[in-house]
């Protein structure tokens, strides 16, 4: 298979929080943002592979800090590494205030998503073609969280 930038699968994806996102104090529901991630997680995917994904693992997710009714939720996500069949996108999430055009970072985790085939088994996706440092060092990262999460899998499933 042809590898492939993580620059043709990047998005950026944008969500102007609404009351029925929030809570009576009007705090953004960590559901609501989280949704919007995963979603976000999945386009850059299922654009990477061209197949159906479902996601495996959330990594590391952190609310660095609130979001509230009228900010703009902006969804940033972009593929770090593939395996055989899976692929590990960073989704970072800022808020801006409307108002004064403040922009904080707000939330961000890594996601591990895997493609299937027609009969929803784990399809093979195409290798990330590394072009840059940065993309260099994100894989690096993310080769070493996919072998440590592989063998805590393997004692986990040893110990059932
Ligand atoms: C994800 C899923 C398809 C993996 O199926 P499986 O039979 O365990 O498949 P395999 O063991 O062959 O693993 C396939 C790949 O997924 C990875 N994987 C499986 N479980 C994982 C987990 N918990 N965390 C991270 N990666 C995982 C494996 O490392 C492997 O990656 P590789 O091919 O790149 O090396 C299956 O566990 C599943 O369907 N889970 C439910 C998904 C779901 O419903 N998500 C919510 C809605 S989208």
């Amino acid at each position: 298979m042809q590898a492939k930038s993580p620059f043709e699968s990047k998005v950026s994806i944008v969500h102007e929080a609404l009351p029925e996102d929030a809570n009576a104090q009007g705090n953004i529901h960590g559901g609501t943002i989280m949704k919007l991630m995963d979603a976000a997680a999945g386009v850059v995917s299922r654009r990477h592979c061209r197949k159906n994904v479902v996601t495996a693992r959330v990594d590391s997710l952190e609310f660095l800090s609130p979001v509230y009714i009228g900010d703009l939720i902006i969804v940033k996500a972009v593929l770090t590494y593939t395996g055989r069949t899976s692929m590990e996108i960073k989704v970072n999430v800022e808020s801006e205030d409307m108002i004064m055009g403040k922009i904080t970072a707000t939330t961000s985790a890594f996601f591990t998503m895997v493609a299937l085939d027609e009969n929803r088994n784990p399809s093979e996706v195409p290798p990330v073609l590394i072009n840059s440092e940065d993309e260099s060092r994100l894989y690096e990262a993310a080769r070493i969280r996919v072998m440590e999460q592989r063998s805590r899998r393997l004692k986990l499933l040893q110990q059932s």
